[in-house]
């Protein structure tokens, strides 16, 4: 693996080998490990063009783990504001040494361009590219669901909410198939599910209390307003109505079922702040597994395994 651009097409060995060096980095008390030399030397330049909280600085401090220098572009103070294209960026960074550049667009296939261009000892991690693929978002929500369940093959999982605009469903998708889970299943209004979904493997359905009944794991979706045009977007409390996630609803699903959420939550739109902060939630162990993860995946393309 030289770059890490999405999941669809990866083999569950390479699924299984993310995970379980992301599980080395991890340790009893579910924690990262300390820094490691595993990257001393190389530079990771973080290049967020669309806004980010966990994706960003989890890779940061992955990168710190991992003993790299690391880069933080200020996009709205770079010459791109000046016009500069997306790929003469890319040229004089590679000039200032560049070893992984770590992206994140709003257009999708961004990463992809880059990833053609660089020269052979340079990687690219895709941060997220429009609505595409969220490739480590994918693998750490894989890793937490191994983490609480063990294994994928028993597993019913419900991906709840905006799917059409979400990179995160996509790249979810793809691995837990490959992975092997049981049935996979999206659930969100008509307007909100891709007509893609069948040909994928999974099961669709347009009723939350249906679609999430049984199911071992429930994984909830933003409503991404900033992808939709004025006429698709549904109002917030009409959405919430026929899906969020509320304890009552929750009921529905297995009683171990657990609740999980890429981030932004936008609560009391496609879940109830009682289920963000109940005991079913893990979300925020999501978070925190996200650094391990992403320590696994640098240390994986730059060929410097522990
Ligand atoms: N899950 C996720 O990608 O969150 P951020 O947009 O904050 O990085």
């Amino acid at each position: 693996l030289i770059h890490l651009l999405t999941t669809e097409g990866l083999s569950k060995d390479i699924l299984t080998h993310i995970l379980d060096t992301a599980s080395n980095f991890v340790n009893v008390n579910d924690r990262e490990v300390k820094k490691v030399p595993l990257l001393r030397g190389k530079s990771v330049f973080n290049l967020f063009f669309e806004n980010s909280t966990r994706t960003r600085t989890t890779f940061e401090i992955a990168a710190k783990r991992l003993s790299a220098d690391v880069f933080n572009l200020d996009i709205a103070r770079s010459s791109t504001a000046k016009g500069e294209t997306l790929l003469d960026t890319i040229d004089n960074l590679s000039a200032m040494a560049a070893d992984i550049f770590v992206v994140r667009h709003s257009e999708s296939g961004a990463p992809y361009l880059i990833a053609q261009h660089v020269a052979p000892h340079v990687h690219v991690v895709n941060a997220g590219d429009g609505r595409h693929a969220h490739p480590t978002q994918g693998l750490l929500d894989m890793y937490t669901i191994r983490h609480y369940k063990k294994d994928f093959s028993n597993l019913r999982v419900a991906i709840v909410g905006d799917v059409l605009h979400s990179r995160v469903a996509r790249s979810d998708i793809h691995a837990l198939t490959t992975l092997g889970a049981a049935e996979v299943r999206v659930v969100g209004p008509r307007t909100l599910v891709p007509s893609d979904m069948a040909q994928m493997g999974v099961r669709v359905f347009h009723n939350l209390e249906e679609g999430i009944k049984d199911c071992d794991v429930i994984i909830t979706l933003r409503l991404q307003n900033e992808r939709m045009s004025g006429a698709l977007l549904p109002s917030s409390q009409e959405y919430f109505k026929s899906f969020g996630l509320t304890e009552k609803r929750l009921e529905l699903a297995k009683p171990d079922a657990i609740v999980m959420h890429p981030g932004p939550i936008n609560r009391g739109v496609e879940i109830d702040s009682a289920v963000v902060d109940g005991p079913q939630a893990v979300i925020l162990s999501q978070v925190t597994f996200g650094i391990a993860v992403r320590m696994a995946v640098m240390s994986i393309v730059a060929g410097n395994e522990a």
